[in-house]
């Protein structure tokens, strides 16, 4: 009786749910909405396999083909789902996801390289500090604050200037992020897993160089609302 009773209270909310339904290749994640991630209750996202996407803008491209943007992990529960899903599909990190430094900070961090003076941006006050504009994002339907916190060295991580004889010096900052750890199958408890990688990924880099291996990036992370 009481599970008959029970029946008859639960039926009618199952048949006007609304089914959420991904594109086919995307995980499906439920979101809590808040102003933050543009009260997104459903998210959908996929790790997309494509030569040179450590190139920001290949990557940019790989995603809109599906009618989506860079995206990145919410929160730890995404970050293992997406983690999980990687080492089935045996698809090689890093994968590269939403974010990048602002043109602005970036030239901040060449000002100061040239003047010798020190790049900390947990320290730098305004704009440029890492809880605050640092970053820039193509996605507005997900909350960075978490993702954030992730990091597994410090702000900006490998940067450097070449000169020839009397020429301008030309700097450069790796930029763009990345997300890593994803085969680690140790103690997974609060693994950071984002880093920086040149935004240019291996266009124009010698292949015999160390920095073309170190740069290479095969996937993305891309995410869309659902159909
Ligand atoms: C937030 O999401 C709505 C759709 O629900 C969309 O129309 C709007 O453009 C989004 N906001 C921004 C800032 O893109
Ligand atoms: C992307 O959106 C366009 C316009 O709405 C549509 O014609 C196209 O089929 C979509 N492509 C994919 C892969 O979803
Ligand atoms: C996974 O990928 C690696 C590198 O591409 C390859 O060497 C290995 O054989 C693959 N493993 C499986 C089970 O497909
Ligand atoms: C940046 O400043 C913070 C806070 O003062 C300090 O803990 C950290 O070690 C500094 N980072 C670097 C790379 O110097
Ligand atoms: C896993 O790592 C976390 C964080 O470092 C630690 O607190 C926990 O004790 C570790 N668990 C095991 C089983 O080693």
């Amino acid at each position: 009786m009481v599970a008959l009773l029970l029946l008859f209270l639960t039926l009618p909310v199952a048949v006007f749910t609304k089914d959420v339904k991904c594109p086919e290749g995307f995980l499906h994640f439920k979101r809590t909405p808040t102003a933050k991630n543009n009260h997104t209750k459903n998210w959908c996202m996929k790790v997309s396999v494509y030569e040179n996407v450590g190139n920001r803008d290949n990557a940019r491209s790989v995603c809109l083909a599906d009618n989506a943007t860079l995206t990145i992990p919410e929160n730890r529960e995404e970050y293992e789902a997406i983690s999980a899903y990687i080492r089935k599909a045996n698809i090689s990190e890093p994968h590269a996801i939403d974010g990048q430094i602002s043109q602005k900070c970036k030239l901040k961090m060449f000002r100061h390289q040239r003047l010798r003076l020190e790049i900390n941006t947990t320290r730098w006050t305004g704009d440029c500090n890492i809880k605050k504009n640092l970053f820039t994002f193509d996605d507005v339907n997900t909350d960075t604050t978490f993702a954030l916190t992730q990091f597994e060295w410090s702000v900006p991580n490998g940067q450097g200037a070449t000169q020839h004889d009397r020429d301008p010096k030309l700097f450069w900052v790796d930029e763009c992020l990345k997300m890593s750890q994803t085969h680690y199958t140790g103690n997974r408890t609060g693994l950071p897993f984002v880093d920086l990688s040149w935004c240019m990924g291996v266009d124009g880099t010698d292949k015999s160089d160390w920095r073309f291996k170190y740069r290479v990036i095969n996937s993305v992370l891309c995410g869309r609302r659902p159909l």
